[in-house]
């Protein structure tokens, strides 16, 4: 574990932490077990309260159209996350969409607007999809898997054009651009040129388009060595388009006193799963990566067990106390992960919680990580907290 190359890794840089907004019904775990989560927006609206003054610098709201894994009830994504912004003051709210589902004039548009209601705080999750019913019963087109990306890649060259040129025109596939000035601009921002640009997924395809095009690349669980795989697929592809992307990963947190009890919690989390539900996502996501030639991709190699975290939340195992959940977070620091996405199963406790006690003892590693690398962690980065403010 000890001989990461740490060479990628931006030391003096603090980690980023983000959350999932439970937007959907049913939590982040297909299980019974009990989860105090809940999908409403006086729910959220108080998570994302606990959780920007606890340390967390991003939401990410999930995009669903159709009940799957159990989630039978959904919020809209765009309108939710602007809804969040709006009662918060300093998290970044990342709202997921599907380029099938959006013109991207008509979002870099939306976008501008959320950008301005929120002094600069509004980004998205560019995602291919691959719950096919969501599109064919809409009656939109359901592309084959790499051709996906082909169709996301000219997407968000048109949202990138659109936000920062002026009569901007782009002649492609699948959108053509005569000329077009979005007025006004989006928010300026000292060091963002524009409304950040996430983008999801684990596939080849999907890591040359998120190297050529994407800010932010997203990876969902991963074990350290997968990680890096994935890291290295973005990298090589932004090297010969001279870009350099940043890094996310999903890890679903169980942070509990004992190693024993936070073992005993996903035991449980298992043993309650709700088994056609997993079964029946695990037949949706075959139309993921499974279904490229190289057969690599999200959920590709996912055991049931990892499924029932939805998004492999399970393999990052950020599971134990919080001191080895902290040390676990930095092995991917030095892998290239600059944010971590996180899953709980209680979210306003757990958010608070890991503000509280996670979060400072990643703080004292990296400093420690960077020191021995001979720099400094810039401390005058990290996020403002305010814990006498959480109230749960
Ligand atoms: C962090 C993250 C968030 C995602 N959010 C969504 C989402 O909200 N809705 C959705 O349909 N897919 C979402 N996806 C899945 C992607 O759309 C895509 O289908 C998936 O990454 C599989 O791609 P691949 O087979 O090319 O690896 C997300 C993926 C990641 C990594």
């Amino acid at each position: 574990m000890s001989h990461a190359p740490v060479n990628i890794a931006d030391l003096a840089t603090p980690l980023k932490f983000a959350y999932w907004v439970p937007n959907v019904s049913g939590g982040l775990v297909v299980s019974k077990i009990e989860q105090r989560t809940d999908w409403s927006f006086e729910y959220n609206k108080k998570l994302a309260q606990i959780a920007e003054n606890s340390g967390f610098e991003y939401a990410l709201t999930q995009t669903r159209y159709a009940a799957s894994y159990g989630a039978d009830q959904q919020h809209e994504a765009t309108s939710f996350s602007l809804a969040l912004l709006g009662a918060t003051e300093r998290l970044k709210v990342i709202a997921a969409v599907h380029p099938g589902m959006w013109h991207p004039g008509v979002l870099a548009k939306f976008m501008i607007t959320a950008d301005h209601l929120s002094n600069g705080r509004a980004a998205v999750n560019i995602v291919s999809g691959w719950l096919k019913d969501e599109f064919v019963n809409f009656g939109l087109d359901w592309l084959e898997h790499d051709e996906r990306y082909v169709r996301t890649e000219e997407f968000i060259r048109v949202l990138r054009g659109l936000w920062t040129e002026q009569d901007f025109s782009q002649a492609g596939k699948y959108y053509n651009i005569n000329e077009f000035t979005l007025k006004p601009a989006p928010i300026d921002v000292p060091g963002r040129p524009h409304p950040e640009i996430f983008f999801g997924g684990n596939s080849t395809a999907a890591q040359g388009t998120a190297g050529r095009v994407a800010d932010w690349y997203f990876s969902n669980g991963r074990t350290l060595e997968g990680y890096s795989e994935n890291v290295n697929g973005v990298l090589a592809a932004a090297a010969e388009s001279g870009r350099k992307p940043r890094f996310g990963l999903n890890g679903f947190v169980i942070a509990r006193d004992t190693e024993k009890e936070a073992r005993d919690t996903l035991r449980e989390v298992v043993e309650k799963a709700h088994r056609p539900a997993v079964e029946g996502f695990a037949a949706a996501v075959k139309e993921a990566g499974a279904s490229t030639k190289d057969g690599k991709g999200m959920w590709a190699d996912s055991s049931y067990e990892d499924l029932i975290q939805y998004n492999d939340g399970f393999k990052t195992q950020l599971i134990g106390t919080p001191e080895q959940i902290a040390t676990r977070i930095v092995e991917y620091k030095k892998r290239g992960v600059n944010l971590l996405l996180t899953g709980y199963l209680h979210f306003q406790e757990e958010t608070a919680a890991f503000g509280q006690d996670v979060m400072p003892i990643v703080r004292e590693l990296e400093a420690d990580l960077a020191r021995k690398h001979g720099t400094e962690l810039d401390t005058s980065l990290l996020p403002v907290t305010n814990f006498e403010k959480v109230s749960l």
